[in-house]
């Protein structure tokens, strides 16, 4: 039962996640080595195998175990709505990437943690799914990533971890509440939807579960994010009111707001099997909500709508 000694964060270099991850895997003492895709080519399988050779503990190492080394993919085409329009490069990056990962981690025998979405979901169950729960995505985004997940599960990887998430939030790039900071700093008036229940999820504090599951050892395909069920009305109207600007934030259902891609009404995640394995139940959304405006605040000039520099 221990973490990796060694850690590959694809995407830790700009991802929302991924940067994140990479700090957290390094406080933990893990060897956390951030991947961008200009450091090697995401679909050139014998490139990727070279990069890993050049990353793996020397060989001749008489504690050698290709398990000290995992791999971690923060990488996803995450923009739902031009996903529609683009599926191809949905499917490339959220599939057919993980799907590679996956098959050289099988063959070298390394761990492997992967990200997907609560958005595989259709919403029609309308109690917190469990991650064994029938799928039916709606989208292309959620299907492109189910088949990432299919692709990876369908493999004999023994240390593979999947943690299906859900309404990232955190530092370092915009996010929707972010944004609904900076609108509400410009704007006396918000409408946002209040028909679309989902689990918001704290970057910092999703790192922290995954650095935990890794310690535990566990596998599987699990379910993470904060505790507590939401709407993006009422997490936008928690943020705005933490922070406290003067604008008043309406509820509006989701035919005010038409989008490209369809998103489950209901997609509010289980966490019962997760916090089993990792020891502890994760932090309400509110409490984390209320550290990342704090730390918003700290950085961004009072009131001028202008984004943070960190
Ligand atoms: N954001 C959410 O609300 C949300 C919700 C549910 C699930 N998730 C899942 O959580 C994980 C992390 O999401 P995130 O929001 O942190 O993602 P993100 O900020 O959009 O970052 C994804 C990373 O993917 C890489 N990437 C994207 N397109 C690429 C391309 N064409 N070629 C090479 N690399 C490319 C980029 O890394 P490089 O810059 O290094 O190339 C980018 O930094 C994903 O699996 C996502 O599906 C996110």
């Amino acid at each position: 039962m221990s973490l990796p000694k060694k850690a590959l964060i694809f995407g830790g270099k700009n991802g929302l996640l991924g940067r994140t991850l990479t700090t957290a895997l390094d406080a933990a003492g893990v060897n956390s080595v951030p991947v961008a895709g200009a450091d090697v080519d995401y679909f050139d399988a014998d490139a990727l195998d070279e990069f890993l050779d050049g990353h793996e503990p020397p060989l001749e190492d008489e504690n050698y175990d290709p398990a000290d080394l995992c791999l971690v993919n923060a990488v996803a085409y995450t923009q739902v709505d031009k996903a529609e329009d683009e599926p191809e490069e949905a499917y490339r990056l959220n599939a057919a990437f993980p799907a590679l990962l996956g098959v050289l981690a099988e063959e070298r025998g390394h761990r492997l943690v992967h990200f997907s979405t609560d958005f595989v979901f259709d919403g029609a169950k309308n109690a917190p799914y469990l991650p064994g729960d029938a799928t039916n995505p709606l989208s292309v985004y959620g299907a492109s990533k189910l088949a990432g997940e299919e692709a990876l599960l369908g493999l004999e990887l023994p240390g593979l971890l999947i943690l299906r998430t859900s309404w990232l939030f955190g530092p370092g790039k915009m996010n929707f509440v972010q944004r609904m900071l900076e609108l509400a700093a410009e704007r006396p008036e918000l409408s946002v939807v209040a028909d679309q229940h989902g689990s918001p999820s704290y970057t910092p504090d999703l790192a922290a579960l995954a650095v935990a599951l890794l310690r535990n050892n566990a596998t599987g395909l699990l379910h993470a994010a904060n505790s507590g069920p939401a709407t993006w009305h009422e997490l936008a109207a928690a943020a705005i009111e933490m922070a406290k600007r003067p604008c008043r934030v309406n509820a509006i259902p989701t035919s005010g707001y038409p989008t490209r891609a369809k998103r489950p009404p209901y997609s509010v995640l289980d966490l019962g099997e997760t916090a089993r394995l990792a020891g502890f139940v994760p932090r309400p959304w509110r409490e984390a909500l209320a550290e990342y405006v704090a730390g918003y605040l700290a950085v961004a000039p009072a009131r001028t709508g202008q984004p943070p520099q960190a």
